[in-house]
């Protein structure tokens, strides 16, 4: 196993998320493999467990509002009143969404995992974590098609600001902020140059040295499609200062051979089992 693996103890409260030595644990969509993704309720699960950060979606909904839901239409993970809960999110104000129920359907899909108690939970806005969680959790937040979402770049900030969780600087790495989009995060850097972002990078994206030399002039790391990962990216992304961090990774054997090779963090819906992993 690479020495970047402090195979020798579990991460302690304090600990630096940017020690090469420790990758870190990103719960996607929160403990997306045990519960309702998205939900408070993997959020709280996934923090419980010992990730380091929970993972943010955002949409825009038709009156402003940030909500916290990976796809951009509602159908998959949210029932309720049809004339509320279903169609595109940018199609609901907030308001209307606050009566649907982005549990269910996980009951429906998961039927060896469902619990009585996810009925009823509610679409998160991005408000609602932050005041949920505030400084106790970090948080990994996505730009989620900003190009049909204009002013989420803008929303994001405020909602930051609001919190009291906006960065002072690169180095600060309680919030991270990650697109596939370069035009989402050049304008984040256009308006705050302190927040520290991800380039996210999709199967077809493998990175070019252009590539990685334009990313690493306004990012602190790179999210890449966990087959892109090999030794070769990442110490190009390193010779640039860039962090490598793949999504989404849920068997521990693939877990181990990242860490192994290097990555300086992971995305799971199963942040329970890299924990476990690290504590070995
Ligand atoms: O943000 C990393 C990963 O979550 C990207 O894929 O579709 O799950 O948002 P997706
Ligand atoms: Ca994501």
């Amino acid at each position: 196993m690479s020495d970047r693996v402090d195979s020798g103890r579990t991460r302690r409260e304090g600990d630096d998320v940017q020690d090469p030595k420790v990758p870190i644990t990103i719960a996607h969509r929160g403990a997306s493999g045990h519960a309702p993704e998205h939900t408070m309720r993997s959020y709280e699960m996934a923090l419980e467990m010992g990730a380091d950060y929970i993972e943010q979606d955002l949409q825009l909904t038709a009156d402003g509002t940030l909500v916290v839901i990976h796809d951009d239409t509602l159908d998959r993970t949210v029932r309720g009143p049809a004339d509320r809960c279903s169609g595109p999110v940018m199609s609901r104000t907030a308001d209307e969404l606050a009566v649907c129920d982005a549990g269910s359907w996980f009951n429906e899909e998961h039927s060896d995992l469902a619990d009585p108690s996810y009925v009823g939970l509610g679409i998160p806005t991005l408000r609602d974590v932050f005041e949920a969680f505030g400084r106790t959790a970090r948080y990994y937040i996505e730009t989620k098609n900003p190009a049909e979402a204009p002013g989420m770049e803008e929303a994001l900030i405020a909602e930051l600001e609001r919190a009291g969780l906006m960065p002072g600087d690169t180095s600060d790495w309680t919030v991270l902020v990650q697109s596939f989009s370069p035009e989402s995060l050049l304008k984040l850097h256009g308006l705050r140059p302190q927040m520290p972002l991800i380039q996210l990078l999709d199967v077809e994206s493998d990175p070019t040295e252009v590539d990685l030399d334009r990313i690493a002039a306004h990012c602190v790391g790179i999210g890449p499609d966990r087959t892109l990962v090999t030794a070769r990216l990442i110490d190009r992304a390193h010779e640039r200062g860039l962090a490598v961090h793949p999504w989404t990774v849920n068997e521990p054997d693939e877990m181990e051979r990242l860490i192994a090779t290097g990555v300086d963090g992971v995305f799971t819906d199963f942040p329970d089992r890299l924990v476990s992993l690290r504590e070995c």
